[in-house]
This record gives C-alpha cells, sequence and structure tokens, in this order.
C-alpha cells in the first residue's frame, strides 16, 4: 500500500519523508488555507520534496477552466497530479487532462457508480472519502470494497486512494480491503506506530536492564 500524506505542512512532510513513508501528498483548498501559504508556491516546494505524486486541486466548477487551471497547476513539476471534483464537468476534465500525459486525481468520491465513471474518464486516482461517509451514519469501508471488486471485476487501473482517513482502523481496514494507496494527516501515519502493549513490554525491559547493572554503550 502506497502512504500518500494528506497536508500542505511541510516540516510535517519532511518528518515521514526521511522515514520513507511518504509515496506522495495530496492537497485541497481547505489545507492549503490551513498551511497560510500561496498554493503555487508550497505545490512546488512539496513537488521538489518528495519523488511520488503531489495532487493539487482546481477551484474552478466548468470543464474549460477546470482544465485551464490543471495545465497551469501540472506546469509546476512532473510530479503533480490535478485533483478534479467528481462532477460532470470533472470527468471531462479529467478526460482532457489524462489525454494530455498528466496524472488526475478524481476527487469528492461518495459512490461506487463516481468511481467506475472516474475510471471510464480514465482517472489515474480515484479518492472516495471514507470519514465523511462514517460522519453520515454511513460506512465508508463499504465504498472502498465495492469499488475494488468493480475495479478488480473489469481491470480498471485507476488506482483507489482511500481519502478521508481520520483513524488508525481506517488505514488498517482499507490496507485489508486492498485500497491501492490511503492519504492520511501525518498524525494519523504517526499513531499507527501505537500500541499499549509495546509501552508496557518496553517498560518492564527497561526495568529489568536497569537491575543488571549493565550498559550497552
Ligand atoms: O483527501 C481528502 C481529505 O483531506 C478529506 O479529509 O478529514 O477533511 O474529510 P477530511
Amino acid at each position: 500500500m502506497k502512504f500518500f500524506v494528506d497536508t500542505a505542512e511541510t516540516d510535517q512532510i519532511a518528518e515521514l519523508n526521511d522515514l520513507g513513508m511518504v509515496d506522495g501528498v495530496t492537497t485541497n483548498p481547505s489545507l492549503i488555507l490551513k498551511s497560510g501559504r500561496d498554493i503555487l508556491e508550497v505545490t512546488r516546494e512539496i513537488a521538489e520534496m518528495v519523488s511520488g505524486p503531489v495532487s493539487a486541486e482546481v477551484v474552478a466548477l466548468t470543464a474549460d477552466e477546470m482544465i485551464a487551471e490543471g495545465r497551469k497547476l501540472a506546469q509546476i513539476a512532473g510530479n503533480i497530479a490535478v485533483k478534479v471534483p467528481l462532477t460532470w464537468d470533472g470527468l471531462k476534465a479529467c478526460k482532457v487532462l489524462t489525454g494530455e500525459g498528466y496524472m488526475v486525481n478524481v476527487t469528492l468520491c461518495f459512490s461506487a457508480n463516481q468511481a467506475l465513471l472516474a475510471a471510464k474518464a480514465g482517472a489515474t486516482f480515484i479518492s472516495p472519502f471514507i470519514g465523511r461517509l462514517d460522519d453520515i451514519n454511513l460506512d465508508g469501508m463499504d465504498l472502498i470494497e465495492d469499488i475494488r471488486t468493480i475495479y478488480d471485476n473489469y481491470g480498471f487501473e485507476t488506482q483507489i486512494l482511500a481519502a478521508s482517513i481520520r483513524t488508525v482502523n481506517h488505514a488498517c481496514q482499507a490496507a485489508l480491503i486492498g485500497a491501492d494507496v490511503m492519504t492520511a494527516p501525518p498524525a494519523v501515519i504517526k499513531k499507527m506506530a501505537e500500541h499499549p502493549l509495546t509501552n508496557a513490554g518496553l517498560e518492564s525491559f527497561m526495568a529489568d536492564w536497569a537491575k543488571t547493572g549493565q550498559k550497552i554503550l
């Protein structure tokens, strides 16, 4: 499973990148707002830090304008994936931009039918939003499972990018189902390392080690 980091905070990306945990980065207008940075400037900086795909989202609502914005964002670096919303216009933009050789991430996906359309339009990535489905009392994992089944039924190459990951359980379940990629906030990725039994075990090892009176260094 590839790990994308869902943030525009460059210091947090750098920390995970140094550990080899970053296969790509995803941003969106809300994350750009949170960073307080200029979209072109911060996207360029991120694209220089990581070698994998860096998603940068268009903000236009018509296909022609999305295409123009997408072309501009794609000029930032060779590893930009243009992010377009899953609307009819977004699908048109996806088709054109993938035809021009750009990676396209179709975002705000909340149904298997939407994911099917994105694959037909040639999307590189489809981003089903797990947490936002959970927010309205639906199970976001059911959607990941349905998309996996449909894409495998027909051999679609569009990668399932599990997004809106809020918990470590989301990450684990998406991996078990076979999502190709997950994008998660840095805090969720770091929390995946935690287990109370690890902490308890370490504490007892440290106590016993102290009793030996030995040193390694
Ligand atoms: O990648 C999309 C993701 O950022 C949305 O997450 O937590 O705002 O639903 P969230």
